[in-house]
């Protein structure tokens, strides 16, 4: 049984006097097995707050087929086993932690009678317990995203669905919020993260989708998404002559020449080799040679833009 599976979901909003349709899901194919971290990325208003939004029937969707848990999204007794941390998400201020895990669980309908111990352990698992009793309002951003987590687990769900978990909070707090995701996974759960925090979801997501004006653009694990080739970038002593470059880039694909360095992307280390004898054999000296990792930022980028990211800057 898959986590969730969408199949050729559409989403159109018409919204204003005029009606005017945006269009915010395509015609979206996404299946997220059981048990992983799945990342949606996407610029703003890719449409992933929508597909959350769809699954959990807050909104619509227009056409298409929507699937969690193995039940069909209409059935909404599936919300049952599923968790949810909002974008945004407004907590009322005069309420102290411990009164919104106590909240919500009851209004998911928790009807368990160890339901002080949940919330004990939640507290617990996301190093709330000192802050219990202290009203939302004296929340720091990180501390009211770890409260929403503990929020999003109540119910103790299969399904997790978290929109922007770690935006606007510190890089400790952000690491504090990945190994709470991490344990939720090790916990069973299947965690469904959005996020344009490219470096974020690189670090815990076993697989990623990349959104873009609501069509999948790509969809694998990070190491598909950004193992392409490797790239080196070789410093040389003197500047380039313009036969060499022209011989240079006619005799290697992938190969870019500014005034002293060269940039070449390739999977194979002999054809470094070769390139390295063609610059000896003009005696150049090299300086450096440097193996560069695209990130999932530099993927991205090329994927949504169509440009290259940082690293193919010469
Ligand atoms: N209730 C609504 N009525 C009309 N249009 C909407 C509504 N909600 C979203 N949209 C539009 O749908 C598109 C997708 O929005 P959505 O919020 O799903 O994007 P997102 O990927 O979550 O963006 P962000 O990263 O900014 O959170 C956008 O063009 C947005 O303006
Ligand atoms: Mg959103």
């Amino acid at each position: 049984m898959n986590a969730i599976e969408v199949k050729s979901l559409r989403k159109v909003y018409s919204s204003g006097i005029r009606q005017k349709e945006v269009v915010a899901l395509q015609s979206l194919d996404l299946t997220v097995d059981p048990g992983v971290i799945y990342g949606l990325l996407g610029p703003n208003g890719a449409g992933k707050t929508t597909l959350i939004k769809i699954l959990l029937g807050i909104t619509h969707k227009t056409l298409g087929e929507a699937n969690i848990l193995g039940e069909d999204i209409s059935n909404y007794q599936i919300r049952k086993k599923v968790g949810y941390l909002a974008e945004n998400h407004k907590y009322p201020p005069f309420m102290k932690g411990e009164e919104i895990l106590h909240f919500f669980a009851q209004l998911g309908g928790y009807d368990k009678p160890d339901l002080d111990q949940r919330i004990n352990d939640l507290l617990k698992l996301v190093d709330m317990e000192k802050w219990r009793k202290t009203k939302l309002k004296n929340y720091s951003k990180g501390m009211l995203q770890r409260i929403g987590l503990a929020q999003a687990l109540v119910n103790d769900p299969e399904l997790v669905f978290l929109d922007e978990p770690t935006d606007g909070v510190d890089p400790l707090g952000r690491k504090e919020i990945r190994d709470i995701i991490k344990r939720m996974k090790d916990d069973g759960k299947t965690v469904f993260l959005n996020s344009h925090l490219l470096s974020e979801v690189e670090l815990i997501c076993d697989r990623v989708a990349v959104l873009n004006k609501g069509e999948l653009i790509t969809e694998g694990t990070v190491g598909e998404l950004t193992s392409d080739n490797d790239e080196y970038k070789i410093t040389l002593d003197s500047p380039l002559e313009e036969e060499f470059k022209q011989k240079a880039t006619g005799s290697f694909a992938g190969l870019k020449c500014n005034r002293t360095k060269i940039i070449f992307s390739t999977k194979d280390s002999s054809e470094l080799n070769s390139l390295i004898d063609l610059i000896r054999r003009e005696e150049k000296q090299i300086m450096e040679i440097t193996k560069q990792k695209r990130t999932l930022e530099d993927s991205f980028l090329e994927i949504i833009t169509g440009k290259e990211g940082k690293n193919g800057d010469v």
